[in-house]
């Protein structure tokens, strides 16, 4: 079977998100440390985003460190923070030359090291122009930090209660252009969010999968998007033919 065999193209989902989660126990598995099951992710990462692109998704949005991911002992978070440069630095060029737009969504300049964040704008700058797939890089990221961080704003404006509606909080999101994801994957078998994208993905196909992030492919990737053209979204409503 061909990989993108039962595909139904004209029904893609528009926007994926994906908690990259499982590289501690894929190291263990070995009895590495930890820190070499988040370099194994690299080769997950990348071979997802060509996936991405090899369907025609327009918009990927990948967890990589959460706002509670600082709890973790300080060599890890340590790693974890040189590594993300690391792997920007490698992989920027390519992936503008392939039409990605680099975003990262997340608390910027809080415990973030500067020098990350100036290669977290430059990739941004470079990008910008872009619109094959838009790759978001949650980082430092939560899903309560960010609502938090939109009420703030609209308080700080000045915004009457009786304008504050959905629409006043989404357009005050970090990234208010982006559509809410229509697929959310979750690798290693946990059947939780994680403060991930809360306010965005009120509605989104949940896919959990017993793989570990580490051996993600593009492959699994399709098997997600089969299986979300396998569901009946009805928002709320109720299905076409019965209406
Ligand atoms: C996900 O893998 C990567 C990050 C959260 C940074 P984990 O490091 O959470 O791996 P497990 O869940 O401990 O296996
Ligand atoms: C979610 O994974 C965050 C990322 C993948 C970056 P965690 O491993 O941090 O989540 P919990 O602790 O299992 O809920
Ligand atoms: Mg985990």
């Amino acid at each position: 079977m061909a990989a993108l065999d039962g595909i139904d193209m004209s029904r893609l989902p528009v926007h994926v998100g994906c908690v990259m989660d499982g590289n501690g126990r894929w190291a263990a598995q070995r009895g590495l440390p930890r820190t070499e099951g988040h370099a194994a992710g690299e080769e997950a990462l990348f071979d997802t985003v060509e996936g991405a692109l090899e369907l025609g998704i327009g918009w990927l949005t990948v967890y990589a460190f959460s706002t509670e991911n600082w709890r973790r002992p300080v060599d890890e978070v340590r790693f974890l923070m040189r590594f993300n440069e690391d792997i920007l630095v490698r992989h920027r060029d390519d992936l503008n030359d392939k039409g990605v737009r680099i975003r990262f969504a997340g608390r910027r300049g809080w415990r973030v090291p500067g020098r990350l964040v100036r290669h977290m704008d430059d990739s941004m700058t470079l990008t910008a122009r872009n619109r094959r797939l838009t790759l978001t890089i949650a980082f430092n990221y939560g899903g309560r930090a960010e609502i938090v961080d939109a009420v703030r704003s609209l308080v700080a404006e000045g915004l009457p209660a009786s304008k504050v509606d959905e629409r006043a909080i989404a357009s005050r999101l970090y990234w208010p252009d982006a559509p809410d994801p229509d697929l959310v994957v979750r690798t290693s078998g946990e059947y939780r969010i994680s403060n991930f994208l809360l306010w965005e993905l009120a509605y989104s196909e949940l896919v959990f999968t017993d793989v570990l992030w580490p051996d993600f492919r593009r492959e699994d990737l399709f098997d997600a998007v089969r299986q979300f053209q396998r569901r009946d979204r009805r928002f709320g409503g109720v299905e076409e033919r019965q209406a």
